[in-house]
């Protein structure tokens, strides 16, 4: 049976420690939005409509971040604002979420390195209650060997949670307790509602803290369960930049790791950056500095050069991105070879065999089937043909000062080095453009276009003129 339950992430503060404009949930690491992280462990929890974000500082923002995660329209949100502490911020959502059954996951939206196993666990314990009899809450707890800034667990003589001290309330004593609070809970939500109140805002910072929940429920004769993780680092917080780079790290090596076992090769996996939304397939080789980013998905037996940088793009199966190469927004079909040092802006779409040779740059052009451009060119916003040679120093004239123009290449055409095409301009199939030239009017099919100056040759120029020097 699954057990009924709400979860409610907590990422209304600004985060001072951030020492940031931007609310702290909305800073990113392994490549996605702390709060996206958040989100996405919480959907394989619960389903939309019992998961509810609490926000304040940048709640538009925030909210458009969670709207944007797959799966996550139907999340409600609950509005804090004036952020009062971590208490305060579930007796704001007390009268959407108070009638509810079941267990209520609480989680801050800080915390992004949380496995959704972890958490499903978490639930699950709350269930089934404690050996003393039903507990009335589970939290997860860490051994750190330096917990300086999480909330100590405090345990009673069976072993059950005591309650919690805050770094700033706690005794030396207290301080020297490694188990550390990670802030994430699981109540029997009937108990917790009706407890909520008793938390007062009676400490050095005069915030309502949710964590002397524990402490309240012990008292009233319940029991609070402290569950130990197995790997200190999903419960690290961020609460600063070094602690975001610190996440980022771990984010990155679990994301290499998994790939790696998957059946990815990743040379010197240390230098490379994959975002956690990338898919790779089998026997796909990423050499060292590669960055691999957002939502792109590349294909099996597939190579990406040293230092490049690919984004939001689709490659098929056999492509070759070379070193220094930099591909955005585009797709590339089977057998595709890019670089080195190419770039393919945005919205390309390359057909199966053709080459991007180096300092070539295509923006908003499909290039053909076997279509070639080796060497050094510039095609925007061009329809190329399959079997179109473009030579070297060729380039698209797409703008006038005001406005983008199409070129079209016909399949099989032969565009000579250096020619100049200005758009908007068609180029029928087979047509030859002999090098230099420039392109002002429609060249038809199995044509031969000159647009230069004819060659003139004095014959023994250069003799006399150098004649002339000596005298
Ligand atoms: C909190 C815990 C601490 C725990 C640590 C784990 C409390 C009082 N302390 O401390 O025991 O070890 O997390 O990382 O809960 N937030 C709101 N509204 C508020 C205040 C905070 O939504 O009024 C949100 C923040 O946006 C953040 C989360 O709650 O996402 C946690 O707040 P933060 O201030 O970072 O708590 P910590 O001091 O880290
Ligand atoms: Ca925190």
């Amino acid at each position: 049976m699954r057990i009924p339950v709400t979860v409610v992430i907590l990422a209304a503060g600004l985060g001072t420690r951030m020492k940031s404009r931007k609310a702290k949930v909305l800073h990113r690491a392994g490549g996605k939005a702390l709060i996206e992280h958040a989100v996405e462990t919480a959907l394989k929890l619960a389903p939309a409509e019992r998961i509810f974000v609490v926000v304040g500082y940048q709640a538009e923002e925030v909210r458009k971040a969670v709207a944007a995660v797959p799966g996550g329209s139907g999340i409600g949100f609950i509005e804090q604002r004036e952020q009062k502490g971590t208490g305060h911020a579930l007796m704001v959502a007390r009268e959407a979420l108070a009638g509810l059954e079941g267990y209520l996951a609480i989680l801050y939206g800080d915390g992004p390195l949380l496995r959704a196993e972890t958490l499903e666990r978490l639930v699950e314990r709350a269930a089934a209650g404690c050996p003393l009899g039903p507990a009335a809450g589970v939290l997860l707890s860490a051994m750190m060997d330096d917990p300086t800034g999480y909330g100590r667990v405090i345990r009673g003589a069976h072993g059950w949670v005591h309650k919690i001290v805050e770094q700033k309330a706690a005794t030396p004593d207290e301080l020297a307790i490694r188990e550390a609070n990670m802030g994430i809970y699981c109540y029997r939500a009937d108990l917790f509602w009706k407890h909520l109140c008793e938390i007062r805002p009676d400490n050095p910072a005069g915030e309502y803290y949710l964590t002397d929940m524990v402490g309240i429920l012990d008292r009233a004769g319940h029991y609070v369960e402290a569950v130990e993780i197995d790997d200190p680092d999903e419960a690290l917080g961020i609460n600063d930049r070094v602690e975001l780079a610190k996440v980022d790290a771990i984010l990155r090596q679990r994301k290499r790791r998994e790939l790696m076992l998957a059946g990815v090769t990743i040379e010197q996996p240390e230098t490379v950056v994959i975002d956690a939304g990338v898919r790779i397939g089998m026997d796909t080789v990423v050499e060292p500095f590669a960055q691999i980013l957002g939502k792109t998905v590349i294909g099996a037996d597939c190579r990406i050069g040293a230092c490049s940088i690919v984004r939001d793009s689709e490659l098929a199966d056999g492509v070759e991105i070379g070193p220094f190469t930099i591909v955005g927004t585009s797709r590339l079909a089977r057998g595709v070879h890019a670089g080195p040092f190419a770039r393919l802006r945005m919205e390309n779409l390359v057909e199966e065999g053709a080459r991007i040779g180096n300092f070539v740059e295509l923006k908003k052009t499909r290039m053909g089937a076997r279509a070639k451009a080796n060497h050094l060119a510039y095609l925007g916003d061009a329809e190329i043909g399959a079997d179109v040679n473009v030579g070297a120093g060729a380039i698209t004239c797409n703008y006038d000062g005001l406005r983008k123009h199409a070129t079209k290449i016909g399949d099989g055409a032969f565009v000579g080095s250096n020619s100049t095409l200005v758009a908007p301009i068609e180029i029928g199939a087979g047509a030859y453009v002999g090098a230099g030239s420039v392109v002002t009017e429609p060249v038809p099919p199995d044509a031969l276009v000159l647009g230069r100056a004819r060659q003139v040759v004095k014959e023994d120029w250069a003799k006399k003129h150098r004649a002339l020097r000596k005298k």
